[in-house]
């Protein structure tokens, strides 16, 4: 506080101290503070030089400077006190003197008096300490050691002595520290700088006079910190990972790696290689110089490697490296197919295996990961066969059904397989696969039974028929041999009848047949195959024989030409259309070749007598007259209707008479004394008995036929024809007395010859059996 009122009352302290009135002989001294306000009272001239204010007038005192000096000050003549009239600045009187006086001579004329004044002017701290410049700009290498030393130029204060500049302070900061020195001003480096952590600093110095106020004056000392190459480059991450898909194409960015350096230009300017890279990596990566970016250069199979590691070395340009570790992870992509392998094959498999048998092992793999080597295996769905999953990727191919080598013979099994990837891939396999036989089928006749036509009289040898029977198994299993099962036709094997071609199955007669002895039969034939045990099914064959028109007519009455001695009686009244006798003819053939058809041949009157085609019965044509010859003779024809026909002629004697007693005359007509007696007898007997049956018969057909309508005598001689010389099956006489063929018999006729020739005849009726004709 006193030093504040102190300043206050400064300008009046000066009046009071300084302006002194200094007595010399003459002259006049004063001390006056510069910077004064003009017109201030320096002293009074007046009182100090003794002369009263009129004589100072009187006598125009007045003040001369020396030179061309401007007027610092003038005598104010009504109080004769010196007082300024200009600013008096002692700094620029004197400049940095100690003292500073201004000499000033004051004349009084009349007389001339010259006094001398000295104004001793007193500096007054009225300038501050002042820098050049208020910015020093400063650059410090930051390599700079402690204690190195910048000297900084000093402050200048236009004052002297106490007022002008006494010290100086330095902002507080990290690095520096002042030391001043014999005015000379320094910054010490107390701290290491470090551009990478304060490039440039600014420190305030100011500079304090000693000045009563003080005065103080400061400057901005403005520090660049120049770099040095003290860092090494500095990874972002000491390690890097990056994932990378396979099969990136070239170029692909997997991923960049940085380094920063903090220094400056080249020594922070970093450049990227790789350390020690395997032989195999070296050619799948580059890692661009400049940029730090790592891309893909080669291929990148996951398969084969499924990460990289890699030191990559970053350098400044003054050699400094620092190293950082990329880990590249490469990320499985779906490129590899499952591949299907068979491991095990049963080819062919026996089609009786039962189902569920294994078949096959099939294995699987897929040389990617994870999702991309899921795979799943499957057949298609037509084929008895699917796959059963087994340990990892074993699959057993199994049977699932009943084979059949007859219904299909051969497999493609295509086995196809998919992995779980993204688009998923898939591959397939062919697995061929035969089945084997097994002699599971009996051969099969292709008909139900077999029947046989053939022509009696065949040749031995000829081929009658083929049988087929078809096996559908394999090789020998089907291979089918054809025999004959053992058997017995009419009490004789059928070996002696039939052969069978055991290749070819057709069957061959043995022998000629007979239609007249019999007409079929029936044998089994067996076809077999080769197998092991062999199967085997039957088939009937029946042969049934046809008829060949072999035998001719056989003539039963009259007996053929010649050796007959049969005359028949016609009596003379007999009229027009009477019957008067009748061929009996028997084929031993059948059907057409047994159709019988008789014709006169030749006659001694060919008006008189007709023949009934089909029946034989020989009737008159008209009436009898006299004048017609006694003794009739006919040639009579009998023709089957086979191809070629074949016929039997026989000679017929007609005696028309009434009488019996003409009868010796028969003797020239017909007979011969050289047939025998017995035959005589027994034909006599013959006819007598077969006159007597047949009249019974046509009595009992005539009462039968006479209830119905009026009978008409046809005959009304006692014509006798031998009803067991009725054709066979032929016996279509209209219903006029003979019999219809309802009877079976076997006859014995004698044809005449001789007395034991007789002739066996066998006749078939379909009906009824009578066992033997009483004979
Ligand atoms: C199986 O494949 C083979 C060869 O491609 C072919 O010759 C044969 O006919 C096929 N079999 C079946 C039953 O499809
Ligand atoms: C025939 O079948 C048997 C089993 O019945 C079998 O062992 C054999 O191999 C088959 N023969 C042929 C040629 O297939
Ligand atoms: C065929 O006949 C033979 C002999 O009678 C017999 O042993 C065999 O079992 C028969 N075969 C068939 C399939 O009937």
């Amino acid at each position: 506080m006193g030093n504040k009122g102190f300043s206050a009352l400064w300008p009046i302290f000066c009046l009071a101290f300084f302006v002194t009135l200094r007595l010399s002989r003459g002259d006049l001294s004063y001390s006056i503070p510069e910077e004064m306000k003009r017109e201030s009272v320096i002293g009074n001239v007046a009182k100090d030089l003794g002369v009263d204010l009129r004589t100072l007038a009187s006598r125009q005192a007045r003040v001369d400077f020396e030179g061309s000096r401007k007027r610092y000050c003038d005598i104010k003549m009504n109080t004769g006190d010196l007082i300024t009239l200009e600013r008096i600045d002692r700094e620029s009187l004197c400049g940095k003197k100690p003292s500073c006086v201004l000499k000033v001579d004051l004349v009084l004329e009349n007389p001339l008096e010259l006094h001398r004044v000295s104004l001793h002017i007193q500096d007054v701290n009225d300038n501050s300490p002042k820098f050049k410049k208020s910015l020093i700009e400063m650059e410090i290498r930051e390599s700079a050691e402690k204690g190195n030393r910048f000297s900084i130029e000093e402050a200048h204060d236009a004052d002297i002595g106490q007022n002008a500049v006494q010290r100086y302070t330095l902002e507080k900061n990290d690095n520096f520290i002042l030391s001043v020195t014999s005015n000379k001003v320094e910054l010490v480096l107390e701290n290491k700088l470090d551009r990478e952590k304060q490039k440039e600093m600014n420190l305030l110095l100011t500079a304090l006079d000693g000045g009563s106020p003080q005065r103080s004056g400061t400057v901005v000392i403005h520090v660049t910190v120049l770099d040095a190459n003290d860092n090494a480059p500095v990874f972002s991450q000491a390690i890097y990972k990056a994932s990378l898909p396979e099969n990136s194409p070239p170029d692909t960015i997997v991923i960049t790696v940085s380094a920063t350096d903090a220094d400056e230009g080249l020594n922070g300017d970093v450049t990227y290689d790789f350390g020690h890279v395997s032989d195999d990596d070296l050619n799948l990566f580059t890692i661009d110089p400049k940029s730090g970016e790592i891309r893909v250069t080669g291929v990148i199979d996951f398969e084969e490697s499924s990460s990289f590691e890699m030191r990559v070395e970053a350098k400044d340009g003054l050699g400094l490296t620092s190293y950082c570790k990329v880990i590249i992870d490469v990320t499985d992509i779906n490129d590899n197919a499952p591949v299907i392998y068979l491991k095990s094959l049963n080819n062919p498999i026996p089609e009786n295996v039962s189902p569920g048998t294994e078949v096959g092992i099939i294995n699987v793999q897929d040389r990617d990961s994870d999702n991309n080597r899921q795979v799943r295996c499957s057949i298609q769905q037509n084929v008895p066969f699917k796959l059963v999953p087994s340990i990892k990727n074993y699959y057993s191919l199994v049977t699932t059904g009943q084979l059949d080598r007859e219904l299909v013979s051969d497999y493609n099994i295509t086995i196809s397989a998919t992995d779980e990837g993204s688009p998923p891939l898939s591959s397939s396999k062919t697995v061929q696969l035969s089945v084997a036989d097994i002699n599971d089928n009996p051969p099969v006749f292709e008909e139900q039974s077999y029947s046989a036509y053939v022509s009696e009289n065949n040749k031995p040898g000829s081929t009658l028929c083929s049988v087929t029977a078809r096996d559908p198994d394999w090789r020998q299993n089907g291979t089918v041999i054809y025999s004959l099962l053992p058997g017995e036709v009419n009490g004789a094997p059928v070996s002696s009848y039939l052969s069978v071609n055991g290749d070819t199955g057709v069957i061959h007669a043995v022998r000629s047949f007979d239609y007249e002895q019999f007409r079929s039969f029936k044998v089994q034939v067996m076809a077999r195959d080769n197998g092991s045990p062999p199967l085997s099914s039957n088939v009937t064959v029946s042969v049934f024989i046809s008829d060949v028109n072999d035998n001719s007519p056989q003539i039963l009455y009259p007996a053929p030409e010649g050796n007959s001695f049969m005359t028949e009686l016609v009596p003379k009244a007999a009229h027009g259309g009477s019957l008067v006798s009748k061929v009996i003819a028997v084929d031993s053939d059948s059907g057409q070749n047994a159709w019988l058809s008789y014709h006169i041949v030749k006659s001694t009157d060919p008006g008189l007598f007709t023949i009934g085609v089909h029946s034989g019965e020989i009737r008159t044509q008209r009436d009898i007259s006299e004048s017609d010859s006694m003794k009739q003779n006919l040639i009579v024809s009998v023709k089957d209707n086979g191809q070629p026909s074949l016929s039997a002629t026989c000679s017929m004697y007609l005696l028309i008479s009434d009488n019996l007693a003409e009868v010796p005359e028969l003797k020239d007509i017909s007979y011969d004394d050289k047939n025998s007696k017995l035959t005589s007898y027994l034909i006599i007997a013959l006819v007598s008995v077969s006159t007597f049956f047949l009249t019974f018969i046509i009595i009992i057909l005539g009462v039968r036929f006479c209830r119905r309508r009026k009978p008409r005598l046809l005959f009304d001689g006692a014509v006798a024809i031998p009803s067991a010389y009725l054709p066979p099956n032929y016996a279509d006489v209209d219903g006029t007395g003979t019999l219809r063929s309802t009877y079976n018999y076997d006859a014995y006729l004698t044809t005449g010859s001789r007395t034991s020739d007789f002739k066996f005849v066998h006749i078939t009726v379909t009906c009824a059996n009578i066992a033997a004709f009483p004979f």
